[in-house]
């Protein structure tokens, strides 16, 4: 393409410091270095975990910072020594990348890829360089990925490529909130056939967990929400039973319990809160129930030992549990075949520059998924 080997100007929303609005700017994105490609992302959706990076409380953020890790674009250039996409394919950028040779890569178990912001920082490119400047200063990358930015650049192992006839504007769901709920069910739950579920949180994560419990064949699943506009949603994906803790005057856990017998056999948190966490481990039940933390905590928490003592399982999940390089494609293929509608949870759709309305829809309580097109 004419712009390879150049530096592209563009907008991008930046966040010059936590607590403020993201602010839409022209910036400067350098050509990609070896083993980098660059991406014209097309489609970027907005998940809570950017909420999070906005607020300041995730620790590992640096700003100001690009953020934004639910998109789906094409390749515009590739850095010396790339092979696996070419400039013109489609592709999504991967918030949690597969490196592909480190011990949990190469363990058909985990998806915890040590190149991961847990293990390394990914606020600049593996070199320790940013490809973003903007008036002058240099502006950090989220995730390695920053899905904010018309033109973003990801190493190699942080992006897959996927289907031709991939819908950009819908696949980009698949980059992160559809596959971290739907994974969290099939993968790293296991849910099996017949049985009871529980999701606290009906957010894009917590309905997409639903549409996996429904996949796999769970025969009642409870969804828990303060917010009862949710309920309709998951009702048509899949939801048996709808229940707002605010109309109980006793605690979640004792109310499912009281449904249930003995408690489900899978609960799931997709919000983020330790109290909702507590409720979600005490309401599956206490010998072989299975909790999956599927929110992202920013506090610490204390538990009950007996919670964990008589046997529930209590696990967590990245991006459900999928080996993304090799998965998302796959992901995107089911999707392609009407294996599942994750299309259903795009409540609205807005030019890029609306990306603070998008946000204050969420905070609000009334969107599911926003998707912002450039
Ligand atoms: N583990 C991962 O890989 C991963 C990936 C993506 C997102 N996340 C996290 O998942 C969580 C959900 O993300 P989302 O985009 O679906 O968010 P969202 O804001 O769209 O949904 C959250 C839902 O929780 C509900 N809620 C809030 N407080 C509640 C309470 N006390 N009791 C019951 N319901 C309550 C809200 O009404 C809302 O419907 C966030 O913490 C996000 O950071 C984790
Ligand atoms: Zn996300
Ligand atoms: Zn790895």
């Amino acid at each position: 393409m004419a712009t390879a080997g150049k530096v592209i100007r563009c907008r991008a929303a930046v966040a010059w410091a936590p607590g403020k609005p993201l602010s839409v700017e022209e910036v400067e994105v350098a050509p990609p270095k070896a083993g980098e490609v660059r991406i014209k992302i097309v489609a970027t959706s907005i998940c809570h975990t950017d909420d999070h990076v906005l607020k300041g409380s995730l620790q590992k953020v640096e700003f100001p910072v690009i953020p934004g890790h639910e998109g789906a674009g094409i390749v515009e250039s590739i850095g010396q020594g790339v092979t696996s996409v070419k400039p013109g394919d489609k592709v999504i950028p991967l918030c949690l990348p597969q490196c592909g040779e480190c011990s949990f890569c190469q363990n058909p178990e985990s998806n915890y890829c040590q190149k991961t912001h847990f293990s390394e920082p990914q606020n600049l490119l593996p070199d320790k360089t940013s490809r973003f400047t903007c008036k002058g200063k240099q502006i950090h990358h989220y995730l390695w990925i920053s899905t904010f930015a018309e033109y973003t650049v990801v190493p190699e192992y942080a992006v897959a490529k996927i289907d031709a006839a991939a819908p950009l504007d819908k696949v980009c769901l698949i980059a992160c909130g559809f596959s971290t709920g739907y994974g969290a069910a099939i993968n790293t739950a296991k849910v099996k056939p017949g049985s009871t579920c529980a999701i606290f949180g009906l957010g894009g994560v917590g309905l997409s967990v639903v549409m996996g419990c429904k996949a796999a064949g769970a025969a009642r699943i409870i969804a828990v929400d303060i917010n009862k506009d949710k309920f309709a949603k998951a009702r048509e994906l899949g939801a048996t039973d709808c229940i707002n803790p605010r109309d109980f005057n006793k605690p979640t856990q004792e109310v499912l319990t009281e449904m249930t017998g003995q408690g489900v056999n899978y609960s799931f948190e997709a919000i983020g809160h330790v109290d909702t966490m507590i409720a979600a481990l005490a309401s599956c039940n206490a010998s072989t129930g299975v909790c999956v933390m599927v929110g992202v905590l920013n506090s610490e928490i204390s538990i009950d030992p007996v919670l964990l003592l008589t046997g529930r399982t209590w696990k967590g999940t990245l991006l459900g549990g999928w080996k993304t390089r090799e998965c998302i494609p796959k992901l995107v293929s089911s999707y392609l075949e009407g294996k599942f509608n994750s299309d259903l949870l795009i409540t609205h759709t807005l030019p890029f520059a609306k990306v603070n309305e998008g946000f204050e829809l969420l905070r609000a309580g009334k969107s599911i998924r926003t998707v912002l097109l450039f």
